[in-house]
């Protein structure tokens, strides 16, 4: 059984080669094969621990043959083209966006399933900028916690229209977790409003843009 993270995350997913870049314990690869949404998934971590747990995940599930483990750093595992499927599960936004550029020809020619666990503005930002779509955004619930999962490919960037887009973008509006996502954001935006109003190095421009940002949440409340 994968926790409501993951498996927002496999439902994302449709591939004949799938990459899954910072795999862990495996669990996304083994449900995409089990499932039938992968024929092949290339399974890579940096560290040695979680790429030998994964391995001997793999095996119990009688899975060798179709999920390949690789040792090594971000998409630096996968040749452009390998993999239709990229993704980049459970790690920083700031680290997603380094990955993104590090192996950009990689990155570039496959679908990618990403889910920061934090600097979701700041990667929507990175991959519009750079020329990528975001196909769709989802989002899955566990305890208090609110995960996004962004899909997203190169090729048709859509700028949003206001920069707020960037922390809610309107496809999320309407989405059974809006709520959750809305009062995590309102926590946030207040803590860094009140924080800047304490500094000793008062930064206007970020204060304008924060209250900016909390005025634009207060607007969309009862959406
Ligand atoms: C928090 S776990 C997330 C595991 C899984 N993707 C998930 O979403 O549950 C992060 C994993 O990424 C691996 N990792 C960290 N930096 C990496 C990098 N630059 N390239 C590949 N794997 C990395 C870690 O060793 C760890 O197993």
């Amino acid at each position: 059984m994968l926790t409501p993270r993951l498996e927002c995350i496999v439902s994302h997913v449709r591939g004949r080669v799938v990459g899954d870049i910072g795999c862990d314990h495996a669990y996304v690869p083994i449900q995409l094969v089990e499932s039938g949404r992968a024929e092949r998934v290339i399974a890579s971590d940096l560290n040695r621990g979680p790429l030998e747990a994964a391995r001997r995940n793999i095996e119990k599930h009688g899975f060798s043959d179709r999920i390949e483990t690789r040792l090594g750093g971000g998409l630096s595992v996968l040749a452009p083209n390998e993999a239709d499927v990229i993704i980049i599960a459970g790690m920083g936004g700031e680290l997603i966006e380094e990955m993104l550029r590090a192996d950009e020809e990689t990155a570039k020619k496959s679908h990618l399933i990403l889910q920061p666990m934090n600097s979701q503005y700041e990667l929507r930002k990175f991959l519009i900028l750079n020329g990528y779509k975001i196909a769709a955004e989802d989002m899955a619930l566990e305890g208090f916690k609110v995960y996004n999962v962004i899909e997203a490919h190169f090729g048709g960037a859509e700028p949003f229209e206001r920069e707020f887009d960037y922390q809610i973008p309107p496809c999320l509006y309407g989405h059974r977790y809006f709520k959750n996502l809305y009062a995590k954001k309102k926590r946030e935006f207040e803590k860094i409003v009140h924080g800047l109003e304490n500094a000793s190095d008062y930064n206007k421009e970020k204060y304008e843009l924060y209250k900016y940002f909390l005025k634009e949440l207060n607007e969309i409340e009862n959406i």
